[in-house]
């Protein structure tokens, strides 16, 4: 017994900037944007925090579901860039939905999502909940370096979330991590005033190799994806939809061949939103649901990486 989803839902702040737009603050282009990364748009909050992107999300899912916040045993989040270390992401979320249940997140960045999902599998087959919340939110604009073309153009924020009830859908999932703890980072707001302590501190944006990030991308995901099919005796033509990270629309296409597997088997939405880090994958769910493409019974394969350096992959019947 692990679980199966009965709802989806997101919640996208409303500003947009698009690439011409950044060109007003960076030396960038639109053509070179989308060429090298895909991303044609992405949403940015004004006023929102990680919290209210996750509390959007997690109201939209309840609502696709019909399930009262009351019905809910545990909320489990997934987020790298919230405004407070603590409390977690999910404890708000809980007092904002008026619940004392279990609550807290886990920090697996880009791949949080999949982690998530492993999380709750455990909960399930131990019998401790019968409906679950998780949420994938990240308000990423917090935590670029706006001076850094080769990264904040690839950001934005969002959220998105999921409802877990008793079921029979997770079946299998692959997890690794392989070092390169340095090839993408985002050190921690250092406003220490300790008297005892000295060191030079790193300014507190995402810092990223972006071509060895891109390699370790592009080979985690073909070999997660080999891994699971092998793992569960399918065939590429047995997935309906490949659901990846959305991190960089070449990383995908680079996938695509080396898999050698069409690339519209792999559900993009990159050019809208961006990178969003532990809410692309639950926000690419949500379009695919409430869009019809998801039938009951399609096999589909998630995909994941980031920070860590961490990978996640998991196979699910919808
Ligand atoms: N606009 C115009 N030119 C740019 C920009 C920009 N926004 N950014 C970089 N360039 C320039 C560089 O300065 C360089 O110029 P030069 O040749 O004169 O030196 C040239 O473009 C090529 O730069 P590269 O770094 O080689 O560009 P690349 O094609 O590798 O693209 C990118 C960079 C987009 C970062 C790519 O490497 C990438 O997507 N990597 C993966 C990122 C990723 O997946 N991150 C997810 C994990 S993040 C997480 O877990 C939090």
């Amino acid at each position: 017994m692990n679980f199966k989803i009965i709802a989806t839902g997101k919640f996208i702040p409303e500003r947009i900037v698009t690439n011409d737009e950044l060109t007003q603050y960076i030396d960038t282009s639109d053509e070179w944007i989308k060429k090298r990364v895909g991303v044609h748009e992405r949403h940015i909050c004004t006023t929102q925090s990680a919290a209210d992107l996750a509390y959007g999300a997690a109201i939209n899912a309840l609502e696709n579901g019909s399930v009262k916040p009351a019905e809910l045993d545990g909320i489990i989040c997934a987020c790298i860039s919230s405004e407070y270390a603590s409390p977690s992401i999910a404890c708000i979320l809980a007092q904002r939905l008026g619940l004392s249940c279990m609550a807290y997140d886990v920090s697996a960045a880009c791949s949080g999502f999949i982690y998530l999902l492993e999380t709750a599998a455990g909960f399930f087959a131990r019998g401790k909940v019968k409906k679950l919340l998780i949420v994938g939110a990240e308000r990423m604009s917090r935590m670029v370096d706006w001076r850094d073309r080769s990264t904040c153009v690839i950001f934005g924020d969002g959220a998105g979330a999921v409802l877990l009830e008793e079921g029979d859908s997770y079946k299998s999932s692959v997890f690794k991590t392989t070092g390169g703890c340095d090839v993408v980072c985002v050190p921690q707001f250092s406003g220490e005033n300790s008297p005892f302590y000295k060191a030079d501190s790193p300014e507190p944006f995402i810092h990223m190799n972006g071509q060895e990030t891109f390699i370790f991308a592009v080979n985690s995901v073909c070999s997660d994806i080999e891994y699971l099919l092998a793992e569960n005796n399918l065939s590429m033509e047995d997935i309906a939809y490949i659901v990846p990270h959305q991190a960089n629309k070449r990383i995908i296409d680079y996938a695509a061949v080396r898999l050698k597997v069409s690339s519209e088997k792999f559900y993009l939405n990159i050019e809208k939103y961006g990178n969003t880090s532990s809410a692309s994958i639950p926000i690419a769910l949500d379009e695919m649901n409430r869009n019809g493409m998801l039938k009951r019974g399609d096999l589909i394969i998630m995909s994941a990486f980031g920070s860590g350096m961490t990978s996640a992959a998991c196979l699910i019947k919808w």
